[in-house]
């Protein structure tokens, strides 16, 4: 009995220094009416920088909402797990992410991430033409706000939101929010995941990986997790990696989540955007087989509950810093 370990989707990480990376993302905070508008203004989010195809290395640009979390221990900080940027203050992951204390405190979310192991990311777009993304906003964590019925037991209600010191910049290029989907029926004709992720011999991916997925029933997700209590209440839903898509050609290539948690699930809607159905949960224990199922937060059942979070918490925080 109990849930599948979480621990499994986890850990590696190449170790920064704090400081030594650390972009001082002190804009000048605009006045809180704005801020507040900016909230709920949904007019640029999910904009992609490509069209057509996925490729499982994600380029530069591909996922300008996928944020990574800082943890500080002593003076180093290590990032990983992924979030969502949904509005210039808040980062959207799952809980597990934001209790994490194997490496420290949560102390920072990195913003504009691209390629881990270079500081300024660069990238052929055609040939001759290069171009580079501006360097990360290593941005203070201001509050974490958990979801008042999240159950750690049956993993239900599975969200929260980081609140960020201060605004990101959204340059609409390497920094943009990602949509939300609220619409609790929307059939999607294709849904993928991207992170950054892979195999415990073989680290974590420099670049997010992103994979096609497809959702399973709950009747074939416990059937193929047969050791473990799944509950899958609120709309939670299972994927499975799609193997049209992901054809590995030996047991060492195989695509593996690890590192996974808060991952975004999405898909393309409303002409060209990304809009964000879910978020990775949790899955297997590491090494997870091919055909063995991860476990999904979908976001739409929680939309209202995200836009009145947000907003009475930015509405206290404007009184608070009001005199
Ligand atoms: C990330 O950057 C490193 C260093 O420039 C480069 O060798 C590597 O190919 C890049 N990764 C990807 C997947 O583009």
């Amino acid at each position: 009995m109990g849930r599948i370990s979480v621990s499994v989707l986890l850990l590696v990480s190449l170790g920064f220094r704090a400081g030594c990376c650390a972009y001082s993302a002190m804009q000048v905070d605009d006045s809180s009416e704005s801020s507040e508008r900016s909230l709920l203004n949904t007019e640029n989010c999910g904009k992609r920088y490509y069209d057509s195809e996925f490729p499982v290395d994600s380029r530069l640009f591909e996922h300008p909402w996928l944020a990574r979390f800082g943890y500080k221990k002593d003076e180093t900080v290590n990032y990983v797990f992924q979030g969502l940027l949904i509005n210039s203050r808040y980062v959207l992951t799952t809980v597990f992410v934001t209790q994490f204390k194997d490496m420290g405190l949560l102390a920072y979310v990195r913003i504009g991430e691209h390629n881990s192991s270079t500081v300024i990311d660069c990238e052929q777009q055609t040939p001759g033409e290069e171009k580079c993304a501006p360097a990360v906003q290593d941005i203070l964590v201001d509050a974490i706000i958990i979801h008042p019925d999240y159950d750690s037991f049956r993993q239900v209600n599975d969200v929260a939101l980081v609140r960020l010191r201060s605004s990101a910049n959204a340059d609409g290029d390497s920094v943009i929010p990602i949509c939300l989907n609220r619409d609790v029926d929307l059939q999607s004709t294709f849904l993928l995941i991207a992170s950054w992720c892979g195999r415990r011999d073989t680290g974590l991916s420099t670049v997010p990986k992103q994979y096609m997925m497809k959702t399973i029933s709950p009747h074939e997700c416990t059937a193929l997790l047969p050791r473990h209590t799944v509950s899958l209440a609120n709309g939670m839903f299972c994927i499975v990696f799609d193997e049209k898509h992901t054809q590995p050609t030996a047991p060492a290539l195989e695509p593996n989540l690890r590192g996974g948690s808060g991952a975004p699930i999405y898909t393309v809607h409303e002409g060209n955007r990304i809009f964000l159905i879910g978020l990775l949960s949790y899955g297997p224990r590491y090494p997870a087989k091919l055909h063995e199922p991860y476990v999904i937060t979908p976001i739409a059942p929680f939309y209202s509950w995200l836009l009145d979070t947000m907003e009475r918490d930015f509405e206290q925080q404007a009184y608070i810093t009001a005199d």
